[in-house]
């Protein structure tokens, strides 16, 4: 089976990474050849950690790059793939224009799916023809970790083609859970109200960056606390999924705080540009509370 991967961002890097691990010949498509390169980088970068842990060895590591190829020429990377996995940017417009080049450049018989985080599938798949063999495939981030994959029928996706990518994701060692399309699905429905109330406690001043986080932490055996957790995902990501929420229900607890529009705004969108809640100049381990905080 052959995957192709759009995007090479952090989502994109990490898919192409775990099909080329699990054995898959990879297409990794981005606009931007620079981005390619890093995209690479960070693989074999992510690749080390592995050998490190003896989890996979040296060999390993050079097969697994193999199977990745790169190319900025949509139409050519994705015209041999059994399945293509869209990880572009956040946008709407942007997955709309990409499904519809999709479907006139892919064979007819290809998978289309996207790794959205909370745009309607049913919505993407209506620019194209073939609705049935539209999907969401929500990996988590760290990718290469993280086991879970929401999957995501739309409207009209086929029985047959949730259980082509449910067995896939199987094979790349995750559990999938099938879920239907609406806003937010369920992992963002639940995790960015959580991450937004969190927002709130600090904008009213119930506690501090580091006392919100910890509550959560240790009291609810989280890895990471909301806060830090919105700014690994990124703060504009955050503001994106929860604005869905909140157009799509029209339910003002959605509502995005004021305090993370304000950060978004003010370009503090979390480890992306090294401020968020936490400032990360000296790295991302052990991040100290940015100083508007303190
Ligand atoms: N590639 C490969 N391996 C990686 C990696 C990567 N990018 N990042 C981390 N790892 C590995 C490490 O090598 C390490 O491996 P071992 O367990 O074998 O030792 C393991 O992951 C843990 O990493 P670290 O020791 O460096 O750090 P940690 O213990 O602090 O864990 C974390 C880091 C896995 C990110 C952890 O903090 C965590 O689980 N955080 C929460 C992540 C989360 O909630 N993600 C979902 C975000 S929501 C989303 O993605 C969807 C959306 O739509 C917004």
């Amino acid at each position: 089976m052959k995957i192709s991967v759009i995007g090479s961002g952090t989502m994109g890097n990490g898919i192409a990474h775990t099909f080329a691990q699990f054995g898959y010949q990879v297409n990794l498509i981005d606009v931007n050849e620079m981005a390619l390169e890093k995209a690479l980088t960070t693989i074999a970068k992510n690749l080390d950690r592995q050998v490190s842990k003896g989890t996979i060895t040296d060999t390993d590591k050079a097969i697994i790059l193999k199977h990745i190829s790169t190319t900025t020429d949509l139409k050519t990377g994705v015209a041999e793939a059994d399945l293509i996995v869209e990880a572009a940017t956040e946008a709407l417009e942007l997955k709309l224009e990409i499904f519809k080049e999709l479907d006139s450049y892919a064979r007819p018989d290809a998978i289309l799916a996207s790794n959205t985080s909370s745009i309607s599938i049913t919505k993407i798949a209506s620019v194209t023809n073939r609705g049935d063999k539209v999907i969401g495939m929500h990996f988590m981030n760290p990718v290469p970790v993280m086991k879970l994959v929401e999957v995501i029928r739309g409207y009209a996706t086929s029985d047959a083609v949730t259980d082509i990518v449910m067995s896939l994701s199987k094979k790349l060692d995750k559990v999938p859970v099938e879920v239907n399309d609406y806003p937010g699905f369920v992992a963002n429905r639940i995790l960015m109200p959580m991450i937004n109330e969190a927002i709130y406690a600090l904008y009213e001043n119930v506690a501090g960056v580091q006392e919100i986080d910890t509550v959560m932490k240790l009291g609810m055996t989280h890895p990471m606390g909301p806060l830090q957790l919105a700014d690994f995902i990124g703060l504009d990501v955050c503001l994106a999924i929860l604005k869905v929420l909140h157009d799509s229900f029209g339910n003002p607890k959605y509502a995005p705080c004021p305090l993370l529009v304000n950060m978004v705004t003010a370009g503090k969108k979390g480890v992306k540009t090294r401020e968020g809640f936490y400032d990360y100049s000296a790295g991302i381990k052990g991040p100290v509370v940015a100083a508007k905080f303190l």
